[in-house]
């Protein structure tokens, strides 16, 4: 009996016209496998075609996590010492795929990767199958959904941890630092992307990186942050006045709190990806901060911070249930202030829910 997910993926192959797919360690490969294989110099790419066992190019000493799965993997290995080539060259004459088109991740093969199977495959195509290959992991299950709510919760727990510990003076990379501390005591797993704590004028840098400034009374506390539960990422944005918040603060706090309600209002199955935005950005431009909302208003969530579905203009995927994302509107007033308020949804059967349910009013802490 063919393995599901290896079924799903020659599914998609032969939707998208191509005679098979190539993965690298990635996402992707995880939700196939069940391995976190490690993307380093090593060459290690699983070929996948309708009708077939996947064929493993993989370096010897990854060899035995693949035997373990309940794929019928064909495995070529290659040593340190012998190198990759003479396993590739094999791999191709068992794939005859001389003159095919395989499909690709665009986002992640590399040129290593693709180069050696053009040199081994004669009159190989490699071509993008990125939107293809979303679709094996658009529609979470409830297992997947289970392992997100996990990850949510540690990262809420952590949240509240550090908001009773911050004081004056602390800077921005200490803040950082307890929040993947508090959600690595808590269970939580690597994170899926260094954490964003911004102070003062620095929040108006949508992704900007904690520096040793220190935070000072008065001023905006952004913290943009994850965790992972079996590879699951939860990815959460709260902003907050370190001491009591000012006139203008307020102002621009309560335009993404509005964006922030209306996106998690609009979302549901039927609607297509842009409408949501549109809905979260008609806030923002209503309040006079339209030119300051510099970014989509969300994006997908689950083996990856970043995946399928975008929450921006001119994406007409039309939501269904299990599709999880984050709605995530900003404003970013240069040099003056930062505010973004992310949560984490999933659409239902008739709406959406938040998965995450930490407070989104205007939360004062630390300097008094
Ligand atoms: N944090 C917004 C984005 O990356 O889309
Ligand atoms: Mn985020
Ligand atoms: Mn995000």
């Amino acid at each position: 009996m063919t393995h599901p997910r290896v079924q799903q993926v020659a599914e998609i192959a032969a939707a998208a016209g191509v005679d098979g797919v190539a993965l690298i360690p990635g996402a992707h490969l995880r939700y196939i496998t069940g391995i976190d294989f490690h993307l380093m110099e090593r060459l290690l790419v699983i070929i996948f075609r309708p009708g077939a066992d996947p064929v493993a190019v993989v370096p010897s000493l990854e060899a035995d996590r693949l035997r373990a799965t309940d794929i019928p993997f064909h495995i070529f290995g290659w040593t340190d010492t012998d190198g990759y080539a003479g396993a590739l060259t094999a791999a191709a004459a068992e794939l005859a795929l001389d003159g095919k088109r395989l499909g690709v991740e665009t986002l992640a093969m590399r040129l290593l990767e693709a180069n050696a199977l053009r040199g081994a495959i004669p009159g190989l195509d490699l071509v993008p199958a990125d939107d293809a290959l979303a679709g094996l992991r658009l529609h979470k299950s409830a297992d997947e959904i289970a392992h997100l709510r996990a990850a949510i919760a540690i990262s809420e727990a952590a949240l509240q941890a550090v908001l009773d510990a911050v004081r004056p003076g602390m800077t921005e990379q200490q803040i950082a630092g307890l929040l993947v501390m508090e959600q690595l005591q808590r269970g939580g797993g690597a994170v899926p992307f260094e954490p964003i704590a911004l102070t003062g004028l620095r929040a108006a840098l949508p992704h900007g990186t904690p520096t040793d400034r220190a935070i000072r009374p008065g001023e905006p506390l952004l913290l943009d942050f994850g965790t992972t539960v079996g590879g699951y990422a939860s990815d959460i944005t709260r902003t907050f006045s370190f001491g009591p918040p000012s006139d203008r603060f307020k102002d621009v706090y309560a335009a993404v709190q509005a964006a922030n309600a209306a996106g998690r209002a609009a979302a549901r199955p039927g609607l297509s990806a842009q409408e949501v935005d549109r809905a979260a950005r008609r806030e923002i431009e209503a309040a006079g901060f339209g030119d300051y909302f510099t970014h989509r208003t969300g994006h997908g969530l689950g083996l990856q911070a970043h995946e399928s579905p975008n929450i921006v203009e001119g994406n007409t995927q039309i939501l269904e249930p299990g599709m999880v994302f984050t709605i995530e509107p900003g404003i970013y007033l240069p040099g003056e202030i930062g505010v973004r308020i992310e949560d984490d949804v999933v659409i239902t059967a008739d709406g959406c829910e938040s998965l995450t349910t930490f407070t989104r009013e205007l939360v004062q802490v630390g300097g008094g």
